[in-house]
């Protein structure tokens, strides 16, 4: 049975209507994050195409590690996985490419994964498809290392895909209160990211009628 969420549901349906945003989703251990996602995916209209990672239970350890989370091996070649997604506007597991190609990256073959990324999501742009990109749980990657810390990478990737080419919105999800502070110390990052609050005060029983902010992070660390 999924408690009403109404609130939440209208309010992430309302920003993927703006221009593209970082969104931080903080929200405790168990106060219902991952399955508010779900159900806006399953919520969602046609006009976008959702790639929905979870980091969770990852064994993630270096660059690869990492690139295979990311990206999903499929059968056929990256046409035809592209259509695959204009068709269902969804991929729970990854970004869907070819082996040759996924090896390729790993290689550096093809050169910078995010150069590519950025492509592949620009083709879906064009054809009328808004991708939104979730990552959840990204605090399992927050001290790995990859010529430097592989966070603020990705951020700057983030903040490529949202503020400056404006192609995808990029939903970060997190219950680590710690991370998020980490981040947010990073100057680079102010300014840059909304965030969005699950709150669940009694820590591990769901409030049906979760109160929700949009509220700066800082806010959200005080009230902890
Ligand atoms: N709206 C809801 N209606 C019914 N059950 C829910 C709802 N939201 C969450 N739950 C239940 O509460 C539990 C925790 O939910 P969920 O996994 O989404 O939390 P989370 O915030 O993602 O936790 P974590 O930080 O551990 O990832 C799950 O068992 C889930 O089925
Ligand atoms: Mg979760």
């Amino acid at each position: 049975m999924f408690f009403d969420r109404k609130e939440e549901l209208k309010a992430l349906l309302s920003l993927i209507s703006y221009e593209p945003n970082m969104i931080t989703i903080y929200g405790p251990i168990n106060s219902g994050k991952t399955v508010l996602l779900m159900e806006l995916t399953k919520r969602i209209s046609r006009e976008f195409a959702i790639f929905y990672i979870n980091l969770r239970g990852r064994f993630i350890n270096s660059y690869e590690d990492f690139m295979k989370v990311l990206f999903s091996v499929k059968e056929g070649s990256l046409k035809e996985l592209l259509v695959d997604v204009l068709k269902s506007g969804l991929a729970y597991q990854g970004i869907p490419i070819p082996e040759k190609v996924f090896r390729d990256l790993i290689e550096n073959k093809n050169g910078d994964p995010f150069v590519f990324l950025e492509d592949y999501f620009r083709e879906l742009r064009d054809k009328e498809r808004k991708p939104i990109l979730v990552i959840d749980e990204l605090q399992v990657i927050g001290d790995l290392k990859v010529d430097g810390p592989l966070i603020y990478k990705l951020f700057n990737f983030f903040v490529r895909l949202t503020k400056e080419t404006h192609l995808v919105h990029v939903f970060v999800v997190t219950s680590d209160s710690l991370f998020i502070e980490k981040v947010y110390n990073e100057a680079m990052l102010q300014g840059r990211a909304d965030y969005f609050l699950v709150d669940d005060p009694k820590g591990g029983i769901l409030r049906p009628q979760g109160k929700l902010e949009l509220l700066a992070i800082r806010r959200a660390l005080e009230k902890l």
